[in-house]
C-alpha cells in the first residue's frame, strides 16, 4: 500500500482507530451518477444552471434534467416541488448484478427507471433518513463538445508561441458532477453505512483539535475503482448541528475556465461565496457559488485521483486547513451568515443537543474551535 505521508504531509492512522474501510461492503459503486432535488421555480432554476455551466436534456412542467459535456446520464436532476431541497444521491454500480446483491442484503427491490434515463435502480434510506439510489445501465448521452483546456508557458516550459490567450468570458462547461458534501447529527454511524454498503475509501479522516481520541468528525470519501484512480473524494461527510446538504462539486477544464465562468456568474447577478482558492484535501482549484434559492455549488478543477492503494490520511480540522491560498474562508461558507435561516439554525442546534445523537456540547465546541483555527 502506498503511504500516505508520501502524498502529503498528514499521517495515518493510530493502532485502534477508524481503518478507513469496510472490511467486506455488499458492493462497490463506480461513481455518482447524478444527485436529485426539489425546486419550486424550475425557470428560474434553470436560468442558473445555463450560467453555471450546465446544458438541458429534459425540460417538462415537472422535471429538469441537466448534463455536463462528458458522455454519460445528466448529472442534476431537478423536480418541482413546494420547497427548495436535496432529495438525494445516486450512485453508479458497475453491473445490474451488483444492484441485485444489494436487493437481497437490503430486502429493497431494483426497479426500472424512467425512459428518460433508462437502465434500472434500487432505492434505499440511510441512517440520517436521506433516499440514496444505486443504478445501472443507464442511457449514456454522447459527448458534448468540451471547453479546450487553455496552453500555458509554466516558467520557461514553453507551450504556446507566436499565439495569444484569450479565455472567453462566457459560462464555464461543466464536464460533470465531481462529489456531494453532507452533514449529519449521526456521522460516525451514517458514515460506517456508506461504507459497508458501497465499498467506498476514507481518502482523508479530520478530527476537532484536542478531541482525536473521541474520533473523526469530517471525512472525504471515494469509490473503490481498483487500479483505476478516483476523484479524492466522491462523498464527503461532516458530524454538524443538523442532517443536510452542504454543498456539491461540477469539474470544468481548467482554472481560466473557472475564473472567467466565475466572472460571467458575477455579471448575472448570482451570489458568490468562496473563492477562487486551492483546496488541502482533494487539492482542487475551487469557486463556490449560491443558487437562487441558497443551495452551495462549486466550480472544480484539478483534483487529486487516488487509486485503492492510498491509505487514509489523518489531520486535524480547521477552517485555515481548508485552503492552500485564496481568499480567506467566508462566513457565507461556512454558514455563520446571519441571516432568515438563523432561528431555525439555533433551533435545529438545540434540538441536537437535546437528542439522541453523536453531536454533544463537547463536539459543539469543537466545531466552533474549527471555525476560529
Ligand atoms: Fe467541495
Amino acid at each position: 500500500m502506498a503511504d500516505h505521508s508520501d502524498l502529503h504531509s498528514e499521517h495515518g492512522a493510530r493502532r485502534g482507530e477508524h481503518p478507513g474501510r469496510a472490511r467486506n461492503p455488499i458492493m462497490k459503486v463506480h461513481d455518482l451518477a447524478w444527485l436529485e432535488f426539489e425546486k419550486p421555480d424550475l425557470a428560474r432554476a434553470e436560468r442558473f444552471a445555463h450560467a453555471f455551466g450546465f446544458s438541458t436534456t429534459l425540460r417538462t412542467d415537472s422535471e429538469l434534467h441537466l448534463r455536463g459535456t462528458d458522455a454519460g446520464a445528466p448529472c442534476v436532476l431537478i423536480r418541482k416541488g413546494p420547497g427548495s431541497r436535496f432529495l438525494g444521491p445516486t450512485f453508479l454500480a458497475g453491473a445490474t448484478a451488483d444492484l441485485h446483491r444489494l436487493a437481497g442484503r437490503t430486502g429493497r427491490q431494483v426497479r426500472p427507471l424512467a425512459e428518460s434515463l433508462g437502465g434500472s435502480g434500487i432505492e434505499l434510506t440511510d441512517p440520517t433518513g436521506l433516499r440514496v439510489s444505486v443504478v445501472a445501465d443507464v442511457r449514456q448521452l454522447d459527448p458534448l463538445p468540451q471547453q479546450a483546456p487553455h496552453d500555458f508557458n509554466s516558467g520557461h516550459r514553453l507551450a504556446r508561441s507566436n499565439a495569444i490567450q484569450r479565455p472567453p468570458r462566457e459560462p464555464a462547461r461543466v464536464q460533470r458532477v465531481g462529489h456531494v458534501v453532507l452533514q449529519s447529527t449521526r456521522y460516525s454511524e451514517t458514515l460506517n453505512w456508506y461504507l459497508e454498503h458501497f465499498g467506498l475509501i476514507v481518502s482523508d479522516f479530520q478530527y476537532y483539535e484536542g478531541q482525536r481520541e473521541r474520533g473523526p468528525t469530517m471525512s472525504f470519501v471515494r469509490c473503490d475503482r481498483g487500479a483505476t484512480p478516483a476523484d479524492h473524494h466522491t462523498l464527503a461527510m461532516a458530524l454538524g448541528p443538523a442532517d443536510r446538504y452542504l454543498h456539491s462539486a461540477y469539474q470544468v477544464a481548467d482554472l481560466d475556465a473557472l475564473a472567467a465562468g466565475g466572472r460571467h456568474l458575477g455579471d448575472e447577478g448570482y451570489h458568490h461565496s468562496w473563492g477562487v482558492g486551492r483546496h488541502v484535501e482533494g487539492s482542487q482549484i475551487f469557486d463556490y457559488w449560491r443558487d437562487p434559492d441558497g443551495f452551495l455549488v462549486e466550480h472544480f478543477s484539478d483534483g487529486d485521483m487516488f487509486d485503492d492503494t492510498v491509505e487514509t490520511g489523518w489531520s486535524p480540522f480547521t477552517a485555515s486547513g481548508l485552503a492552500q491560498w485564496g481568499p480567506a474562508v467566508t462566513k457565507d461558507f461556512l454558514g455563520l451568515k446571519a441571516g432568515r435561516g438563523t432561528f431555525g439554525e439555533v433551533r435545529s442546534l438545540i434540538e441536537a443537543l437535546r437528542g439522541n445523537n453523536e453531536f454533544d456540547l463537547e463536539r459543539l465546541r469543537g466545531l466552533i474551535t474549527v471555525t476560529r483555527t
